[in-house]
């Protein structure tokens, strides 16, 4: 991914920074628009993943819409030019003020998560002589098998409504004038790499689907949430199974006629087309261990420190010095190859991106790429330590 041209425009350039492939992102988003739009899925990019104003304004122009957490999020979304009748608003907590914002843009849909949650939005749309588009969350109880901090659809997380409380939503519904059912949603958790995963959730949605139209609302949109995963472990393979991915749900979801299904993608979108670029600031040399101690850390990318994440680390200094550059390091000889534990500078033992990384030898100065790091890395970012907001860096500038 990085040739000499590249890697000698980035020795020029401040670190750390993102580095954004916008060929990348183009070649991703074309793949999932071909594999959705084949059987009329519609796709909400789930702009939490990253909302860098160039990725933003890319996926706006393929025509995705926006599924935003926060007011802010569905205000960037309006802002950026997703059309309002685009904008879904999920959220555990969603305030008044943030409802009053969905309210005055008119959005498509809000994914409501709780009973007292549509007593709200009825009563604040009553407030303003507005009908309230909403859809409810449920949580399925099916396991997502990823990480247990990105899991977020069994009975003991605090998302969405659980079976044993729909009848209480279905009485809520009917009592809440200001509210138009639209539908059911869905979201078990991210980073899903077992597709087998998503057919169980078809059945559960299948499920629900019959139990609302049984109580008298007829169910016009399917909303199944995002979390297709990506792979980390070979960051230039940059396109996932969208074909896969949508496949199953043509298979096993059951679509009546008129229905809409739609979807919430972020890192399968963005995954790919970022890394951190860092340098070495020193190299400590210890009698058990060596570190590269690095000028970025969990304040630039905190998904090792937080999830355990896996992230490809690459020397790409020493890459193209040994003239291999755009080979992987793992088919250097092994002999070149030395263990470091790839540490930032932030005060904390946690501020390690991984330990034993086999890197050639390395050298103050160096530049460092840690890949994969388009979704939940820059928008994550912190000023802890009273760090300089991490910078981003385009490879079409
Ligand atoms: N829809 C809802 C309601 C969500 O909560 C999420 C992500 C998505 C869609 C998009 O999921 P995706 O397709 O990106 O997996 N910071 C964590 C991931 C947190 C995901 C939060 N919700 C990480 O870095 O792995």
């Amino acid at each position: 991914m990085f040739n000499a041209n590249t890697i000698t425009r980035f020795q020029q350039l401040e670190t750390p920074f993102y580095y954004y492939h916008l060929d990348v992102l183009r070649r991703t988003l074309e793949a999932c628009k071909a594999a959705s739009s084949k059987y009329g899925f519609h796709v909400h990019y789930a702009m939490k993943a990253n909302f860098n104003p160039k990725v933003l304004e890319m996926i706006k122009d393929y025509g995705f819409g926006a599924d935003c957490v926060s007011g802010n999020e569905v205000k960037a979304a309006i802002d950026c030019g997703f059309g309002r009748e685009n904008v879904v608003f999920a959220g555990v907590g969603k305030s008044d003020k943030e409802i009053n914002l969905a309210l005055d843009a008119d959005i498509f849909c809000f994914n409501v998560e709780s009973v007292q949650e549509l007593l709200v939005i009825d009563e604040l749309a009553r407030a303003k002589n507005k009908i309230a588009k909403i859809a409810i969350r449920i949580n399925p109880n099916v396991d997502a098998n990823t990480h247990h901090f990105i899991t977020t659809g069994l009975d003991e997380n605090k998302f969405g409504v659980n079976i044993w409380q729909l009848q209480d939503v279905a009485d809520t519904l009917r009592r809440c004038p200001n509210l138009e059912f639209l539908g059911i949603h869905f979201h078990i958790g991210s980073q899903i790499t077992d597709l087998e995963v998503y057919r169980t959730l078809c059945t559960r949605i299948n499920e629900m689907q019959d139990w609302f139209e049984g109580q008298g609302f007829p169910v016009k949109v399917l909303n199944t949430g995002g979390g297709l995963g990506i792979n980390y472990y070979n960051p230039d393979n940059d396109i996932s199974d969208f074909e896969g991915y949508f496949n199953v749900f043509k298979q096993f979801l059951n679509v009546k006629p008129g229905q809409e299904v739609h979807f919430e993608l972020g890192r399968a979108l963005v995954g790919h087309c970022a890394s951190l670029i860092s340098r070495v600031l020193y190299v400590k040399n210890g009698q058990k261990k060596n570190f590269l101690v690095l000028d970025a850390g969990m304040t630039e990318l905190i998904r090792p420190m937080l999830y355990q994440a896996y992230h490809r680390i690459e020397n790409i200094s020493r890459k193209s010095e040994l003239g291999v550059s755009g080979s992987k390091i793992d088919e250097q000889p092994t002999q070149d190859l030395l263990k470091y534990d790839v540490v930032g500078p932030i005060c904390e033992s946690t501020d390690c991106f991984q330990k034993d990384v086999e890197l050639p030898e390395s050298f103050r100065g160096d530049l460092i790429a840690i890949r994969t790091a388009g979704a939940y890395g820059e928008v994550m970012a912190s000023s802890y330590n009273l760090r300089d907001r991490v910078g981003s860096v385009y490879s079409e500038d």
